[in-house]
């Protein structure tokens, strides 16, 4: 695999997140381990950040996204922090949230894999599930507990749970708040692969690696055609029609069909 020069380095304007970059790869870990990452305001809104700020860095091919330490992905939203809300401000919460952080990272054109390694509830496995993809460790716990506190997912976990598992299932783990073990996030579909801890990160840094040998553009255009069937009002088959019109006018779909016919490996200059 060709990687461009490596180049790294550290966000040190955030307090909750850490954001590392190497080898076309954006590593986002969620950092308040005392607190199993639970998703607070500040740490929503430098999420939200760092997530632009990859998406628009021309280098970043792939985004990770993980929990630091060994126990949680993101232990949910950071109950102390709604537990005296009233109906509008509990309903402006999950609005706010959804818009700046779990609707755009699944719409971000840079695709977002979620390393599950520990427990992902509530907030946490809504935020799992707006990324493209998961994979997770085999200490992994999922659930979606909110009506355990009288509330609901509402960071679009209602949404997208029965979009990937099925209704059936997802009413089951919302109905009861059980947490699953990552076997079973395995059999659901909840996760693509599951792998022992340590070998999670350099999982996710292979397939996000496989990804980087594509066309970035097509990529960015094939992940709108794929969350376009699953808006209200859109045709996904319509928009896949416009998105793979859009990847003749690029430099990347001349790269790629000349390299087929060329015989050699494509290498695209993502525009
Ligand atoms: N919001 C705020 N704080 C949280 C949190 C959350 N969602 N989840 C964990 N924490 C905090 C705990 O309050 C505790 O803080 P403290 O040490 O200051 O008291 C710290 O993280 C460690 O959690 P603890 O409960 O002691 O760990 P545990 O191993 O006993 O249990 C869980 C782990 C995940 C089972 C448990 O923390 C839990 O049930 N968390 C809430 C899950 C949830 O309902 N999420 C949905 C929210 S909408």
């Amino acid at each position: 695999m060709r990687f461009p020069p490596s180049r790294k380095f550290n966000c040190m304007s955030y307090n909750n997140i850490l954001s590392e970059s190497q080898n076309g790869i954006t590593t986002l870990t969620i950092n308040r381990p005392s607190k199993l990452n639970a998703l607070n305001k500040v740490t929503i809104e430098e999420l939200h950040d760092a997530f632009a700020k990859a998406d628009q860095d021309p280098s970043t091919k792939a985004i990770i996204l993980t929990g630091s330490g060994e126990k949680a992905f993101v232990a949910g939203a950071d109950i102390s922090e709604f537990a005296d809300f009233d109906v509008a401000e509990g309903a402006n919460l999950a609005r706010q949230g959804q818009e700046i952080l779990f609707d755009f990272v699944e719409n971000l054109g840079t695709p977002v894999i979620a390393a599950v390694n520990g427990f992902a509830l509530g907030g946490g496995l809504e935020l799992a599930m707006s990324a493209h993809f998961r994979i997770a460790s085999d200490n992994a716990r999922m659930g979606l507990p909110e009506v355990s506190l009288g509330v609901i997912p509402g960071y679009g976990g209602t949404q997208r749970l029965p979009q990937l598992i099925g209704k059936g299932r997802a009413m089951e783990m919302i109905m009861t708040a059980g947490m699953i073990d990552a076997n079973t996030a395995l059999e659901y579909g909840l996760i693509n692969h599951l792998v022992a801890q340590e070998e999670l990160l350099p999982l996710a840094e292979k397939l996000a690696g496989k990804i980087m040998r594509n066309s970035s553009v097509a990529i960015a255009e094939a992940i709108g055609a794929v969350n376009a069937g699953y808006k209200e009002g859109v045709n996904g088959f319509d928009a896949e029609i416009a998105a793979f019109g859009n990847c003749f006018g690029t430099e990347d779909f001349t790269e790629g069909t000349t390299a087929f016919l060329e015989k050699r490996k494509a290498a695209f200059p993502g525009k």
